[in-house]
């Protein structure tokens, strides 16, 4: 059963939920034979499991499986195992905490307003190419990597290339991608340091010696990585959300303080960053089925968040559960650094949305939406009509 479950098919990106729901009911741990093999666990117990047990599941051999990256450098720390990999992650952890992250709030605000003045009075607009792609990557460059805004849209661009895997081109756009970094961290060198995320990086030891360049590359490459598609992949998710269920925008508008528990609940049922890999280091079991030494292990994130074992009626959108301990954002050691600055970012922007654009609706023929498939689910394109606004910026 599921032999020829397939990751990367375009066609799973539209039923993914649905497939996932069958695979926990009927083998919760599975084998394909495609791509050279590999096991698939969608419980939140097992998921957790190989998250958190990172001697027997490894990081370090690639986190997909076979045939679908082809990084220039591999990026850092997602590709390193603890004991090492903590040292990279302390370098830029500092940088992204509740606290650090707030102090970009006003800015991020300013940037949200201004991009949905430019569409506001339209009354209809494509959300992705209009606010979920730009707003993540104008923020990151602008805020945290201190690199040109109007450059976010091209990296944003190569990232999405880059890590299509059914993209002949691929490879090439992971090398223009590398090239890019590079140039962006020469610039940033010849720079007086400003104490950011960058400089850290770049004044950084590793084992008592100065961080090598491919590492500073490694990291700041994970940073774009991590920072763009998935942000603007959950906006997408989100949208098509409210638009499916206009009582959740509603009440956000009335209670504008559950804004913080919508955007979890909705990373919960809709996180797009679907699912990660590991190798197995050892002889091991995974709910009872046997994973051999060197065997890649899928872990489906997306399907953990809606474990019927866990979470209660987990398809619903539930602004009052008891607990809603998802892991949208990972579990274990490797555990998303960046949480803190999707959270201010998808908060922001969740709340302006629901208060700026109401009656949103997918436009007549707009399903089925297209995704962008793999380890982040990211829709391609998501049109919308709603009543028109006023600008309200200058
Ligand atoms: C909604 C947005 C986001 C989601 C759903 C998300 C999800 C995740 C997940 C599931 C992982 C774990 C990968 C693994 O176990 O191997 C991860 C790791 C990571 N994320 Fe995020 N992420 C988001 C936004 C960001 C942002 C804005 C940044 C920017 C700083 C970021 C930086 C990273 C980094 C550096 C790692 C690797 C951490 C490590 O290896 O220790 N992410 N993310």
């Amino acid at each position: 059963m599921f032999a020829d479950f397939d990751y990367l098919s375009p066609d799973l990106a539209g039923t993914l939920h649905d497939t996932l729901a069958t695979m926990r009911a009927q083998c919760p741990v599975a084998h394909s034979q495609l791509h050279g093999g590999y096991w698939i666990a969608t419980r939140y117990d097992d998921v957790l499991h190989v998250a958190q047990d990172w001697r027997t599941f490894s990081s370090e051999h690639g986190v997909s499986v076979p045939g679908t990256t082809t990084m220039v450098v591999p990026a850092i720390p997602e590709h390193v195992d603890p004991p090492k990999h903590g040292e990279y992650k302390r370098i830029i952890s500092p940088f992204f905490t509740p606290q650090a992250v707030a102090r970009h709030e006003p800015a991020t605000r300013q940037i949200v307003s201004r991009l949905i003045d430019a569409f506001v009075e339209r009354g209809e607009c494509d959300i992705m190419p209009a606010f979920a792609r730009p707003f993540p990557g104008l923020a990151f460059f602008e805020l945290v990597l201190d690199a040109p805004p109007d450059e976010a849209a091209h990296v944003n661009e190569l990232s999405m290339a880059a890590s299509t895997p059914t993209n002949p081109d691929k490879a090439a756009a992971w090398r223009a991608l590398f090239d890019w970094i590079v140039e962006f961290v020469d610039e940033r060198r010849a720079r007086a340091p400003k104490g950011d995320v960058v400089d850290a990086i770049l004044a950084a030891e590793i084992d008592g010696r100065p961080i090598r360049d491919d590492e500073v590359i490694g990291m700041v490459q994970l940073l774009i990585l991590g920072g763009l598609d998935t942000t603007a992949g959950a906006l997408g998710h989100f949208v098509i959300r409210f638009c499916h269920q206009p009582e959740i925008p509603a009440l956000l508008r009335e209670r504008p303080e559950r804004v913080n528990d919508a955007v979890e609940e909705l990373l919960r049922l809709d996180g797009p960053f679907v699912a990660i890999a590991r190798t197995a280091m050892a002889d091991t079991q995974l709910g009872g089925c046997p994973v051999q030494r060197g065997e890649k292990v899928l872990i489906y994130w997306a399907s953990a968040n809606r474990d019927e074992a866990e979470f209660d009626h987990p398809d619903r959108f539930d602004l009052d559960r008891a607990s809603n301990r998802h892991i949208a954002f990972g579990a274990g050691p490797h555990r998303c650094a960046g949480s803190n600055l999707a959270r201010m970012n998808l908060r922001i922007a969740v709340a302006e949305l629901v208060r700026r654009l109401p009656d949103l609706r997918l436009q007549d023929g707009a399903e089925p939406l297209p995704f962008h498939s793999a380890l982040n689910r990211t829709p391609l394109r998501v049109p919308v009509t709603f009543t028109p606004g006023p600008k309200e910026g200058p």
